[in-house]
């Protein structure tokens, strides 16, 4: 067991993120936050006035992204843009460009590559199904929509964004029937994946029933 990998994959605002940084923090391992790389596409194809069905182009920006994780800061270039890649208009945008084959090929071994001792834990999409199909523990997470349509507001209005629940619930259900119907890669739980419902549950709850499944684990691989 030299290299551990926990994947936790979910619809948009069900918490993947929060989850993933604490379970990381809590073991020390690597994080990979992958729905920023989709969202740095698409803010560089939206940067460089590019169509965002325009494949090939948009492929060729992920292939050379120019982005750099430091701490909790994220890079474009020279720019920190950590705060405005989280825009709905941003994540909106994403989401299309992710239905592309030839983006989510570019981004495959750069995600691949945050996979470095003594562990990661990847959030994303395709975390278990594509991008690390033999990672040791699975999660799904999931929320009803009108939690995640109440989460993301409060979350974006944290943040200084403007955002009114009516229109989130409407990018919120546009933006799962996209990643859940595309033809490569689509959102569903991993294969042997623990199904997490966060609805009623607090972040801290949600945290320490993922350690309890990376625990079992190591217990089973240890007997
Ligand atoms: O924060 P939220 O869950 O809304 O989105 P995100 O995880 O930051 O990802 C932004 C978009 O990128 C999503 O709506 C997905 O369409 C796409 N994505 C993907 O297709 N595959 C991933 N592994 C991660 C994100
Ligand atoms: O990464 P993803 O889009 O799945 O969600 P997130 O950005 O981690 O979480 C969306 C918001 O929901 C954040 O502001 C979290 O603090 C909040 N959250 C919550 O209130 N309760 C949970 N059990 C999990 C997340």
């Amino acid at each position: 067991m030299t290299n551990p990998t926990i994947t936790i994959d979910g619809p948009t605002a069900s918490g993947k993120g929060t989850v993933a940084q604490l379970v990381a923090k809590a073991l020390g391992f690597h994080y990979l936050d992958s729905g920023a790389l989709y969202r740095l596409t698409a803010l560089s194809a939206l940067r460089h006035q590019l169509a965002l069905d325009d494949e090939a182009a948009i492929a060729q920006l992920a292939l050379n992204l120019p982005c750099r994780f430091v701490g909790e800061q994220i890079f474009l270039e020279q720019e920190e843009v950590g705060n405005i890649i989280r825009a709905e208009e941003i994540g909106n945008a994403a989401s299309k460009i992710a239905v592309l084959p030839a983006v989510r090929a570019a981004l495959l071994q750069l995600q691949k590559n945050f996979s470095a001792p003594p562990g990661l834990v990847a959030d994303g999409r395709d975390m278990g199904t594509v991008i690390f199909p033999d990672a040791e523990v699975k999660i799904y997470l999931t929320a009803s929509v009108a939690a995640r349509a109440e989460r993301r507001f409060k979350q974006l209005i944290s943040k200084g964004f403007s955002a009114n629940i009516q229109d989130l619930l409407q990018d919120l259900t546009e933006r799962d029937a996209r990643d859940l119907n595309r033809s490569t890669a689509p959102l569903k739980p991993a294969e042997g994946a623990f199904m997490l419902d966060t609805s009623d549950l607090t972040i801290q709850q949600a945290v320490e029933l993922v350690l309890k499944q990376y625990e079992q684990y190591v217990q089973d691989a240890n007997n």
